[in-house]
This record gives C-alpha cells, structure tokens and sequence, in this order.
C-alpha cells in the first residue's frame, strides 16, 4: 500500500456479475477485523474515499482508472455460518447467498427460500435489502456488527437500519457478521420451496447471462420492466450491452461490454420511459463512477 500513485492491478470486471469495471486506486481483500480496520485508517490517514464490495452482483463499476479504494470483503474469514440459538444462525457478511440457503435447507430453517437464485453475499444484501417475491432479507435481521468508517467495532440492533425497499439506514458502516432469525421447519418442505423460487426465477429472469439483476428500481405506479417492455427496449443492444429479451429490466454483457455502453443503454432506458410515461426512472445497481466523488 506504499505507492498509492498507481492504480491496483486488479480489475473489478473480474468479480462482478455484469464483467465491467476499471482498476480502483487500491484494492484489499482484508483477512479478518484487524486487517479491514488497518486498511481501513489507513485509507482514511491518506483521504482515500473508500467503496466496499460483496458479491458484485449489483454493481455498474466504470472502466479505467477509479479514483477510490474497494475493500472487498471476500475472504474466509468473513464467510461463515454458526447456529446461536435454535432458529437463530449468525453468519459472516462474505458468505455468499446459495451457501447461505444450503445451510438453511440441512439444517431445517425457514425463512429465506425466497432468495433462491440470487446472487451476492449476506453482507451487499443487507446493504441493499435484497427481495424478491414479496419478501426481503431485512425482515429476517435481528442485529449485526459494523466498522465505522475510523474502523470501530459497532452493534448494529435492527431499528438501527430502518430497512425499506431495496435501502436501509446503514450509512458509511460495513457490516461484517449479522444475525438473522429463521423458524424451524421441515428440510424437505424448505428444498421444495427453494426448488420452486429458484424455477419461477429461471423463467422470467436471463439467469444465465451476465448481468447486474434488475437495472432500476420499481416506480410505484407500475414495475420498471413491464414500462421499458411497452416502448419496446428488448433486444436495444449498443456495442457488448444489450436489453434483455426475456426481461426488459435486465441489462446483459453479450459481448465485451463497457461501461460506456451500459450507461448509453441506460440513458436511452430513462429517455424512453419519460417520453413514454412521464416518469423518471431511479437506479437499482449502483453505479461507481470514475469521475464522481464517493458517496
Ligand atoms: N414484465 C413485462 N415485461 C418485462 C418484464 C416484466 O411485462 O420485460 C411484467 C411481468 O410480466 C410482471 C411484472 O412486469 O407482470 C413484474 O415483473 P417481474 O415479476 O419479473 O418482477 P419485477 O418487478 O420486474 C422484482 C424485483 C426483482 C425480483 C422480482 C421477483 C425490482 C426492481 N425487481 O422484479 O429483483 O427478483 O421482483 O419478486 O424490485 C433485483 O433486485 O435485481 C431483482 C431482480
């Protein structure tokens, strides 16, 4: 971390779902506590504005040079399940969610099957309150632990995040481990309902492509996905980006995408709805852009 002049090696392409992404000014996977809270101060004894990273699966990252620190939290010693109470796991916030779900279905505990199929670790679907079929993560959140942004340890009790639909009130923290609570229940009934989650997911979203999940996010007048269908955005490909032709709220990397050509297609998105309807339509993924100052 002596030489903060160049930028990182790595390419944050490598790690997110969409394949798009430059080289941040730094980039950690922190071992455990002591090492994120170390990367952490150092960061801020230097201003480095700082971007933490799951799973990657909900992010617009730019290409090129990205004036910003990721920590990504990735490594084993945040990816772990421990029961603390019968129905009550406490899980570190790199597991990613299909380890998560696998653990729920051996050891006979409901509550999440309506997470089958997607992707991201425990900690980026707190973060963004992650749902899917009328649920979401936060309702199963009973507390979690955090580093502030000076790298103290922090409880986080559940009225502490104020979860809403795909946000909560997390702010600058990083949560490293959260407890969730889950109900008994049959292993078997628990495989068939994730079987048929996951089923029903296949079918309307291009599971298999690379892509960020859900481009934006639903305005209350009707889903973002059935609008950009009616003015005809499916197929709208521009350079390697392309509008899913299954989903419409699905941006897909068919063939070396850039950046640049996902926020094009996205600008033409919006243009269409608001000519369209009237309605602006607000980001799902994040965006981390190369020219804006961290959030
Ligand atoms: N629709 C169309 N054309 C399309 C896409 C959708 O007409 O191209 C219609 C569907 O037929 C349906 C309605 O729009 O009547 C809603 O579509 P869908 O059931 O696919 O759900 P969604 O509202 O598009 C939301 C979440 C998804 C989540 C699903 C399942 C948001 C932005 N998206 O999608 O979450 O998996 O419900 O509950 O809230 C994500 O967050 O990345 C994500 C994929």
């Amino acid at each position: 971390m002596n030489d903060l002049e160049r930028h990182s090696i790595v390419r944050l392409k490598q790690y997110t779902t969409l394949r798009v992404g430059g080289r941040p000014l730094l980039y950690a996977r922190p071992r455990g506590y002591s090492e994120l809270t170390a990367v952490l101060r150092c960061c801020r004894e230097r201003h480095l504005p700082v971007r933490i990273m799951g799973g990657g699966s909900n992010l617009l990252a730019d290409d090129g040079d990205l004036p910003f620190a990721v920590i990504h939290i990735r490594s084993p010693g945040f990816c772990w399940i421990r029961p603390v109470a019968p129905a009550t796991v406490r899980v570190g916030a790199g597991t990613v969610l299909p380890r998560l779900l696998a653990y729920c279905r051996e050891a006979g505990l409901s509550g999440l099957e309506f997470l089958a199929g997607v992707p991201g670790t425990v900690g980026g679907a707190l973060a963004g309150n992650a749902g899917a079929w009328g649920a979401a993560i936060g309702e199963r959140f009973a507390r979690a632990w955090a580093l502030d942004e000076t790298g103290n340890k922090v409880e986080v009790a559940a009225d502490g995040m104020a979860f809403r639909y795909r946000s909560c009130d997390l702010g600058r923290r990083i949560i490293a481990e959260a407890e969730l609570e889950l109900a008994p229940c049959d292993p078997e009934l628990i495989s068939q309902r994730m079987a048929c989650f996951a089923a029903r997911k296949a079918q309307v979203h291009p599971t298999a492509s690379a892509s960020a999940g859900c481009v934006f996010k639903n305005p209350p007048e009707a889903p973002a996905g059935k609008l950009l269908d009616l003015c005809g955005m499916k197929g709208r490909r521009i350079g390697g980006a392309e509008v899913s032709r299954l989903h419409a709220n699905f941006i897909c990397n068919v063939a070396g995408a850039t950046s640049q050509d996902v926020l094009e297609l996205i600008a033409e998105m919006r243009d269409a709805v608001r000519r369209n309807y009237g309605m602006e339509l607000e980001l799902e993924v994040r965006h981390w852009s190369s020219t804006q100052e961290a959030a």
